[in-house]
C-alpha cells in the first residue's frame, strides 16, 4: 500500500514537473504588425475620448440648438467667423468660449483651435515627429524654437502619452477629410483691451 502511495505521489511530481517544464516553454511571440485600418481606429477612439473634438470641432446651429459641424471635423477655428468685440472690464477674470467654441478669450489673449485636418493648412505637411513635439512639448506646429501653444490646448496633459497612442492619432487625423482653413494667429491680451476703446 505503502509503495503503492509512493509510486503515485512519485508518478505525481514528475507530472508537476512536465507540467512546468510546458508552462516554462517560450510563448512563440507575436510578430507586432499592426494594419493602418486598426491604427485608424484606435487613433479614431482616442481622439473622441480624450475630448480633441470639444475645441477643434467647430459648432454650427441645428435643428435642435448648437451641433458639431462634422463636415468640418477637427478643422479648427473657421476662418470665416469674425471674432467680436466685447468689453474686457467686464470679461476680465473669465475664461470664455465664443459660440463655435473654437475661439477661447482668456488671460493669455485669444486663441483659436488649430486645424487637425489632413489638409495642407492643418497637419497634411507634418511629420508625426512634429505632432509628438506639438503634443507632448506644446511646440507649436512641433518645431524647435518656436512659441508654447497656448491656453487652453491642454498639452500638459498628454506629456506621458505613449508612442503608439501618437502614432494611432497621428495616422487618423493624416486619414481625415481635409478642411482647407487657415486659423487665425491668436490675439495678444493688450490687442483685446484696444477693442473696448
Ligand atoms: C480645451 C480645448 C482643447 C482640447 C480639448 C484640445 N485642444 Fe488642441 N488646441 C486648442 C487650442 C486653443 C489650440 C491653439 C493654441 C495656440 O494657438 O497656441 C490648440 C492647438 C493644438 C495643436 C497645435 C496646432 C498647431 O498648428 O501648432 C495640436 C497639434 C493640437 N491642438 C492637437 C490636439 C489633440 C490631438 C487633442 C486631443 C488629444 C487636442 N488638441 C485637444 C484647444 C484644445
Amino acid at each position: 500500500m505503502k509503495k503503492n502511495l509512493l509510486i503515485i505521489s512519485g508518478a505525481f511530481a514528475a507530472v508537476l514537473v512536465i507540467a512546468s517544464c510546458v508552462n516554462s516553454v517560450p510563448a512563440v511571440k507575436e510578430t507586432a504588425i499592426v494594419s493602418k485600418d486598426s491604427l485608424i481606429k484606435r487613433g479614431s477612439y482616442l481622439v473622441t475620448i480624450m475630448g480633441c473634438n470639444d475645441c477643434h470641432t467647430p459648432m454650427k446651429m441645428g435643428p435642435k440648438g448648437p451641433e458639431r459641424d462634422m463636415d468640418r471635423m477637427l478643422s479648427g477655428h473657421p476662418d470665416y467667423i469674425p471674432i467680436s468685440k466685447f468689453d474686457t472690464t467686464t470679461t476680465k477674470n473669465w475664461v470664455l468660449f465664443g459660440m463655435s467654441g473654437t475661439a477661447i478669450v482668456g488671460p493669455w489673449g485669444t486663441s483659436f483651435a488649430g486645424n487637425l485636418t489632413s489638409d495642407a493648412t492643418g497637419i497634411g505637411n507634418w511629420t508625426e515627429e512634429q505632432f509628438k513635439k506639438a503634443l507632448k512639448q506644446g511646440k507649436f506646429k512641433g518645431l524647435d524654437g518656436n512659441r508654447t501653444i497656448l491656453p487652453p490646448m491642454p498639452w500638459e496633459n498628454y506629456v506621458n502619452i505613449k508612442d503608439e497612442d501618437i502614432t494611432a492619432i497621428f495616422t487618423f487625423l493624416k486619414s481625415t477629410n481635409p478642411v482647407k482653413n487657415i486659423v487665425p494667429a491668436p490675439i495678444s491680451p493688450d490687442k483685446l483691451t484696444a477693442y473696448t476703446r
